[in-house]
């Protein structure tokens, strides 16, 4: 016979790893949506950390998470513990939990927030719906991630800034986004914002290829070329790449800028809401419903719940239609 669904009471929810811009509409849509399902909800701080150190707010209730659904960050802050690697350190993390009776976590975060929540699942049985949220769009399960549009939309504005005084001074910019392994953030800043060439992690690229495309804008008169670059790309660092472009063609005025951080904060867009508000709410129902251990995403506008083991596969694929399109237009 089918084990009886054991009904949940008190969920627990928590930001974890690299914060991103909707992660706030996420955890009040996790908040207001528990106590409209009659459920408790805990807010853990600062993810794992806070698990292990017991610091932990026994209730938040709907005014908890008011005027928070605009707003970049994440009210429960966030962290990247080392201690919760260790069976030792997830055992105190869930003794905390049981002491307070919280039955069910949602885990709001990317792959090390959702590897870190398989583990305390398997060793003690707690059941956990993770939400998408990191700013690098790379995790299997969802079109898209949250965080992602606002970053994009945040780089894109930056790289609009730079295109002025690169035009008004006839220069070539290499602009670094961040992406330590993915480089959607770069693809779809590069095709927005007109850069002559988008050097990604996924892909090797060449000194020569980028070489090549700059002399065509040359020749043909462009008065401005901006080369996107993800933080992670394998030709070198981004100072590196622009000086051995510039070794072998000396005649360009080159700068380098790193965007950073800026890219993590901000409010989010109308997208990056909408996705948190509804993925929140997926995944409370989706507990509800006795689903655990899985991400809830949305894929064509549906949402679909992927098991963590699948959603953390290194994503082994760019979007390649958008980089596709970026080279058309760069000519
Ligand atoms: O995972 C999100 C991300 O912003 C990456 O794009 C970036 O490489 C990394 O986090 C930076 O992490 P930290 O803020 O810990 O330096």
């Amino acid at each position: 016979m089918a084990e009886a669904l054991k009904k949940i009471q008190k969920i627990g929810v928590y930001t974890s790893g690299g914060d991103s811009p909707g992660m706030n509409a996420a955890i009040r849509a996790v908040v207001r949506s528990s106590v409209y399902y009659g459920l408790t909800v805990s807010g853990i701080y600062r993810g794992y950390e806070g698990m292990i150190d017991n610091d932990i707010i026994d209730e938040m209730d709907v005014r908890s998470v008011n005027q928070i659904l605009q707003k970049g960050g994440t009210i429960l802050e966030s962290a990247r513990c080392e201690e919760f690697r260790t069976p030792e350190g997830r055992l105190k993390a869930y003794k905390n939990l049981k002491a307070r009776k919280i039955d069910a976590l949602v885990a709001i975060g990317g792959n090390g927030t959702f590897t870190g929540a398989e583990l305390l699942s398997q060793e003690h049985g707690i059941p956990i719906i993770g939400i998408p949220g990191t700013i690098d769009n790379d995790l299997n399960g969802t079109d898209y991630t949250v965080g992602f549009d606002t970053a994009t939309n945040t780089a894109i504005s930056a790289v609009d800034n730079i295109r002025n005084t690169a035009m008004s001074h006839n220069r070539l910019f290499f602009v670094e986004v961040m992406g330590r392994n993915s480089g959607f953030i770069a693809a779809n800043t590069g095709l927005a914002s007109g850069a002559v060439d988008i050097l990604i992690p996924e892909r090797e690229g060449s000194i020569d290829a980028i070489v090549e495309k700059l002399e065509k804008g040359r020749l043909r008169k462009k008065t401005s070329s901006i080369v996107v670059v993800a933080e992670g790309c394998k030709l070198g660092s981004t100072a590196d790449i622009a000086q051995q472009v510039c070794s072998k063609l000396n005649y360009f005025d080159a700068k380098v800028t790193i965007l950073g951080h800026i890219q993590r904060g901000g409010n989010p867009t109308s997208f990056d809401r909408i996705l948190a508000s509804r993925l929140g709410v997926a995944a409370v129902e989706g507990l509800i419903a006795g689903k655990k251990n899985v991400m809830a995403g949305l894929i064509k506008n549906e949402v679909v719940y992927t098991s963590f083991k699948d959603a953390i596969i290194e994503k082994d694929y760019v979007d390649e239609e958008v980089l596709r399109v970026a080279n058309i237009l760069s000519i």
